[in-house]
């Protein structure tokens, strides 16, 4: 398939491996790169910009494909020091980085100085046109049904993506919800130019998680996750679980007066517990409504090929049938798992 997202960032399939807090180590961006998308290390994930640094030439020995890093610009109690990771970046050769979270304009001079692609991920179409015009290359549409913070807007991709293809002039990936290839031809049918992915990603082999997290997602349905910390306006969606259960109780008994330190137990240091040492009650961890349709743990390469294969016959398959009035005698034409038919 080629796209002006696999053109602009040199990739051979339009499939994003978002980034993802204590999961986007270098074995997993490399994984994704390697089978043709485009894999990013989470920035944050790593203390320092030195540890940085070493994922990236850890990264760097496991592929030669291009891969990126992840930035994200959250609330947080004393801030990163971003204009050093962003230097670790551009000195370990890295061009491509996904921004989120708020607005990367205080560094798109630093990232375009060092000749980096900026994608940045955002859920509405006014955010997306403001990166536009500060000069971020590509823009990562993330709808309500994401995956982590969906921001306070709450429009899902039916919507926004039509709505992002109506105004937005570079070109844009398709996040939230994404996880096979009817999402991948929907989201190219809605202009989207990709897909972005992040749950599905998890529950795979090379994911460098605990088997406990693949499991929950690969059990969990599309009704278990819930939205926390909305009064505070930094909405996440995660799989709900017995901390996720206390931590709505806490913000249903404190209302509006709800605060940050209220509810430090389930959000702080949960990362590490869930995926290094899979306790699954831990608290808040992000995970999409997309879990519902998840329901194994094939590889990396496995995935992205039953994505694209399957998208690239569904379009010369079934849609050609439909639009062409071609016969439709065999039964996959109204078959709802097309990457079982070709
Ligand atoms: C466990 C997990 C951790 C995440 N951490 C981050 C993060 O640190 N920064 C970020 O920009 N997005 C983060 N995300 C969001 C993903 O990059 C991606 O946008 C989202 O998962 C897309 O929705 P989906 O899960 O429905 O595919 C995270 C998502 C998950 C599931």
């Amino acid at each position: 398939m080629r796209t002006r997202i696999t053109e602009l960032f040199g990739i051979e399939h339009p499939i994003v491996q978002g980034g993802m807090h204590y999961v986007g180590f270098a074995q997993m961006a490399a994984s994704v790169s390697a089978a043709g998308g485009l894999g990013l290390i989470t920035g944050l994930t790593q203390k320092t910009p030195e540890l940085l640094s070493k994922e990236i030439a850890r990264c760097r020995d496991m592929t030669d494909k291009p891969f990126g890093v992840n930035l994200t610009f959250l609330p947080t109690f004393s801030a990163p020091p971003y204009a050093e990771y962003i230097a670790a970046i551009i000195d370990g050769g890295v061009r491509i980085v996904e921004t989120a979270g708020r607005s990367p304009e205080a560094f798109i001079p630093q990232l375009k100085a060092g000749g980096v692609k900026v994608l940045h991920k955002c859920t509405s179409v006014r955010h997306a046109l403001k990166a536009e015009r500060i000069g971020c290359d590509a823009i990562s549409v993330d709808g309500f049904e994401c995956g982590g913070h969906p921001g306070e807007d709450d429009v899902p991709n039916f919507i926004l993506l039509p709505m992002a293809a109506n105004v937005l002039k570079v070109p844009f990936i398709a996040s939230g919800g994404m996880a096979d290839a009817r999402s991948l031809v929907a989201a190219l049918a809605l202009g989207a130019e990709g897909i972005n992915m992040g749950t599905r990603f998890i529950a795979t082999k090379e994911a460098p998680v605990h088997e406990n997290v693949k499991r929950a997602i690969v059990n969990a349905t599309e009704l278990d996750t819930r939205l926390v910390m909305r009064p505070l306006r930094n909405t996440e969606r995660v799989l709900n679980n017995a901390g996720v259960e206390r931590l709505l109780q806490i913000e249903r008994d404190r209302g509006a007066d709800l605060r940050i330190e209220d509810i430090m137990d389930q959000v702080a240091g949960v990362y590490p517990a869930v995926m290094v040492e899979g306790n699954m009650d831990a608290g808040a961890w992000s995970c999409g409504m997309v879990a519902g349709l998840i329901d194994d743990v094939p590889s990396v390469k496995e995935l992205l090929d039953r994505i694209v294969h399957g998208a690239e016959s569904m379009i010369a398959e079934r849609l050609a049938r439909i639009a062409f009035n071609l016969a439709a005698s065999d039964a996959s034409i109204h078959d709802p798992q097309p990457e079982l038919v070709y």
